[in-house]
């Protein structure tokens, strides 16, 4: 019976132990969970999302109380355009993230940065190409191009020096998507060096309609595998969403995956970014707690827990102090919505806003309880201490389960 740790990820010269642990947005996927998996010898990410604030946390910076002062005068005004991302500040910010994460790494794997195209910024090339620069500046080891079809991401950084030397893959979850990315890069002479197939049972937004349930990974996998066979391309095909054990992985990985990446496992780590309380409620959530909703301002579904505290909530939004999914006219669904709901209710004190979020402010303070389809299987993979809590787990313990099991077996914390 194989495991994972029978397989390894080749990408180029490199060989690496084929677990990923994938991006979770806003520091969920934190310098210290993706330190574990590089230490390992596997891929850890860091996500660039709000990165702003994220140095502010981490190093104590103050870019988002500098952004705040400075656009303070039109915290009141609901017309949002003017409110921009200062592009030194930017760059400052990822550098430092990236950089002094780099600067810890030991082990043979890699890190890589998560970076979203959907984070439009009232600037969605400029913003970009900065961000991507400047993770390539800081030294990151890779970039996985994701939530968005990204089909100017590479072209953006065709110039830069590290463009053939870091590994770049992208996120998709339809061959279509790929056919699409392809096509539009094939100018570039370089292809991405692995290409996360993700599923619809993954946390975070998914790339797929409400219409999700009728999709399946594996499918989708061989239809790329077939895909790429039939154009002569030979990419690494990485498997993510619902992949719970190693004998998961092992049998994507006998059907055309050359990896997997896996994320929710890692939510209930200590290494993890979620307040103490959240990792609880993951541990606690049934099935039935569980939805895929439209709440997210992207415009894409994203699965999450249904008591969690973004839904209904009416808060002004934050523009001011983040503003990452403004679009390129400085609009954001959120804002349309809330306008919406204060016209309607001129006398309330607060308003309920039951169909967007406030998405940045949420993810932010850690209350949109994103999560992926087996969260409701975590209890399973540790015990329940006397205080009726659930013990937290190593995010080693959860890699090496991965890397060692079989028979679809979950090792209990010692
Ligand atoms: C809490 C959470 C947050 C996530 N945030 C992001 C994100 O910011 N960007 C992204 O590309 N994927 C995100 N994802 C998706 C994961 O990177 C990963 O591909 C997927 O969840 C794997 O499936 P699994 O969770 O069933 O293992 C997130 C997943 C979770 C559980």
């Amino acid at each position: 019976m194989k495991r994972v740790d029978d397989f390894r990820l080749k990408l180029g010269k490199d060989e690496l132990v084929p677990i990923m642990i994938g991006g979770m947005g806003v520091d969920i996927s934190t310098a210290e969970l993706a330190l574990v998996a590089a230490r390992l010898g596997g891929v850890g990410h860091i996500s660039d999302a709000m990165v702003q604030d994220v140095s502010d946390r981490r190093f104590d910076t103050s870019f988002v109380k500098e952004k705040t002062k400075f656009y303070k005068y039109n915290i009141n005004n609901s017309d949002k355009t003017d409110i921009k991302f200062n592009l030194e500040q930017l760059a400052e910010a990822t550098r430092m993230h990236v950089g002094k994460t780099m600067e810890a790494k030991q082990g043979t794997g890699m890190i890589f940065v998560n970076c979203m195209e959907k984070l439009t910024m009232n600037g969605p090339r400029e913003t970009l190409k900065v961000r991507l620069e400047s993770s390539l500046d800081a030294g990151i080891d890779g970039i996985t191009m994701s939530a968005g079809l990204h089909l100017g991401s590479f072209g953006m950084i065709a110039d830069h020096p590290r463009f053939r030397d870091a590994k770049l893959g992208i996120i998709v979850s339809s061959v279509r998507a790929l056919q699409l990315f392809l096509r539009k890069n094939s100018r570039l002479n370089r292809l991405p060096d692995y290409v996360i197939v993700e599923g619809p049972l993954a946390g975070g937004h998914l790339g797929f309609g409400m219409d999700w349930a009728e999709y399946d990974l594996q499918t989708i996998i061989t239809e790329i595998v077939q895909y790429l066979k039939t154009e002569n391309l030979d990419i690494p095909l990485i498997a993510a969403g619902g992949i719970f054990t190693g004998s998961d992985a092992v049998s994507f990985m006998e059907n055309g995956a050359a990896g997997v990446q896996v994320a929710t496992r890692f939510t209930v780590t200590n290494e993890c970014g979620l307040p103490a309380n959240v990792k609880q409620e993951y541990f606690k959530a049934s099935e039935g707690d569980i939805e895929v909703n439209n709440i997210s301002p992207t415009g894409y579904p994203m699965r999450m827990l249904k008591n969690t505290p973004a839904i209904g909530d009416g808060i002004r939004p934050g523009c001011e102090s983040y503003g990452y999914l403004l679009d390129g006219n400085g609009n954001c669904a959120y804002i349309t919505s809330y306008n919406r709901e204060v016209a309607a209710h001129p006398d309330a004190k607060k308003v309920s806003v039951m169909d967007k979020t406030c998405l940045c402010t949420h993810m932010r303070n850690f209350n949109c309880w994103t999560c992926g389809q087996m969260t409701y299987r975590l209890k399973d993979t540790t015990r329940k201490l006397p205080d009726g809590t659930y013990e937290l787990l190593s995010a080693e313990h959860v890699f090496r389960d991965y890397q060692f099991s079989v028979d679809h077996q979950i090792a209990l914390p010692v």
